[in-house]
């Protein structure tokens, strides 16, 4: 399982890879966000794309820079994120979504700022679902045979909520990662059970998210026909 120095087995593959966290817009001055660094994300590309892998990051607010020989389509929102996965999606061999999508948007959008008044209580904030894209695509592949992964945080008990989660959104493999200090945002390592549909169980030990995103490919590369 265990792979030494790059191998180019993505070479002639498209690989998509989502990144960062979905801000979405109140008003021109606020929006209600996440804390996905992206690092992961941006991981998963650099290491598709040292594998021969074309590569196309969807970057959702990151501030990261491009890394090389990868196209990047930077957006905002998780209406936008979706767009650009699927329009991208539709010749890939790989959709990798890694990026934190806000799973509500404010009902509605502010075309001014919207200003406190004295003595007045602020109105409360109505929210609407969004679009759930990795369910979308794991139901609906844009290319037969595409290999759809996913990514969750959680807490508590992390295995069950993971095979739950996975049989829900209909993906190949979940990256399960659990939530707690000095684990996930913003940090460099990352420790995950990768959970496959088929029933796998794949444990990555702390520590870089580099070696976890290699090991993603390499349960990708598996499924690939
Ligand atoms: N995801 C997505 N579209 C959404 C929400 C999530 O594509 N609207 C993707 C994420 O990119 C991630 C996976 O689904 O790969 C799991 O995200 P998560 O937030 O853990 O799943 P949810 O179904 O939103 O469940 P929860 O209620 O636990 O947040
Ligand atoms: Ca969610």
């Amino acid at each position: 399982l265990a792979r030494g120095a790059t191998e180019p087995d993505l070479t002639g593959r498209h690989v998509v890879v989502s990144a960062g966290g979905t801000r979405e817009p109140l008003d021109p001055v606020r929006f209600l966000g996440n804390r996905s660094s992206g690092k992961q994300g941006y991981a998963l590309a650099r290491t598709a794309a040292a594998r021969g892998a074309r590569v196309t990051l969807i970057a959702a607010n990151t501030g990261l820079p491009d890394p090389a020989g990868v196209d990047v389509v930077p957006v905002g929102t998780a209406v936008q994120l979706r767009e650009a996965v699927l329009k991208a999606a539709s010749d890939a061999d790989a959709v990798v979504m890694a990026a934190a999508v806000a799973d509500f948007r404010p009902a509605a959008y502010a075309a001014g700022k919207i200003k406190k008044k004295d003595d007045q209580e602020p109105e409360p904030i109505v929210l609407v679902r969004n679009p759930d894209i990795l369910a979308e695509i794991s139901a609906d592949r844009p290319r037969p045979g595409q290999v759809v992964v996913g990514f969750a945080a959680e807490t508590d008990d992390v295995l069950a909520n993971g095979r739950t989660k996975l049989a829900r959104k209909g993906c190949d493999l979940l990256v399960v990662n659990e939530v707690g200090e000095r684990k996930t945002f913003g940090a460099e390592e990352n420790e995950a059970v990768v959970l496959g549909a088929d029933g796998s169980e794949t444990p990555v030990p702390y520590g870089p998210k580099e070696a976890l995103a290699e090991m993603v490919w390499d349960l990708v590369v598996r499924r690939l026909v």
